[in-house]
């Protein structure tokens, strides 16, 4: 059954949705230069600490007691191996702290991301970064800005002009690695040359905000980019699967760029990964 959504709706979560990234800021920024107890998921790099957790649950309390008919996907409530839930119903989709690595290192490239999504499509995306006080935000149909300021793609159409984010990412899986580091090596050869941010919600807003052209992942998860997604689109990019065709977000894998001739360029240098689905 899908939901229908009005525009009085959509603003009304888009200005609580902006009012929980202010108050997961106050607590990412107070955290980032102080002694964190620091535990390990799928391998040695991929982290989580203590403020993931405390700022997870200040936005699933949030949403739970605000709108309790609503559906919550969130980084560290994922269960192993269990497929995430993503259904019709309007689902607040959240990485806590985007850039763990970063935020353990005490490197200033954190952000808070959130998407919500209705009837499997993301509505409003808001990424947050704190230690630069950036406020990201797009709604569908309505454009995307930083701190206010309307916000595009730079529009470079050609590979061999573009710079392109890639990330190592979380996986120490050697023939995950393996790959990566060749599309790393095809993407550096045809290109002005690679950038990391470590966030991958801080690498869809570059793109989005015309400072870099292009950004590809294997093995992020949806809540790494629901947000992006929307605020690459609304910027005038495009977003799909690094294959070709729409973007599935629980397919652990992305790509996005200033022009669709742009991303077809990418993709098609690109080898391509098969993924455990969220
Ligand atoms: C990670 C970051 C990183 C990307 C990884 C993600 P996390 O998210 O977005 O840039 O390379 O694939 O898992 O773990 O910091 O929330």
């Amino acid at each position: 059954m899908s939901v229908s959504v009005s525009e009085q709706q959509l603003n009304e979560w888009f200005d609580s949705a902006l009012c929980i990234a202010r108050k997961a800021g106050v607590v990412i920024r107070d955290a980032l230069h102080k002694e964190k107890s620091v535990e390990t998921k799928i391998s040695h790099a991929d982290l989580v600490t203590e403020s993931d957790r405390a700022v997870e649950k200040m936005v699933m309390d949030f949403v739970s007691s605000k709108y309790p008919s609503h559906k919550f996907i969130g980084e560290e409530s994922a269960v192993d191996g269990q497929p995430c839930k993503y259904t019709n119903d309007p689902t607040w989709i959240v990485d806590p702290i985007d850039g763990t690595t970063n935020f353990v290192h005490q490197i200033p490239e954190v952000s808070f991301s959130l998407g919500i999504a209705v009837n499997k499509q993301i509505v409003i995306g808001i990424v947050y970064v704190p230690e630069h006080e950036k406020m990201y935000t797009a709604k569908r149909g309505k454009g995307a800005f930083c701190n206010g300021e309307k916000i595009s793609v730079n529009k470079e159409d050609s590979l061999k002009d573009a710079v392109v984010i890639c990330e190592g990412g979380n996986s120490r899986d050697p023939s995950v690695l393996k790959t990566k580091m060749r599309n790393m090596e095809a993407i550096i050869s045809s290109s002005h040359g690679i950038r990391a941010y470590g966030s991958a919600a801080i690498d869809m807003c570059k793109v989005a905000s015309g400072c870099c052209e292009a950004y590809s992942e294997y093995g992020i998860h949806c809540w790494d980019i629901a947000a992006g997604q929307i605020i690459v689109e609304e910027a005038g990019g495009v977003v799909m699967d690094p294959a070709g065709g729409n973007l599935d977000l629980m397919s652990r894998r992305v790509l996005c760029a200033s022009t669709e001739s742009l991303a077809k360029q990418l993709s098609a240098i690109l080898t391509h990964l098969d993924l455990q689905r969220d």
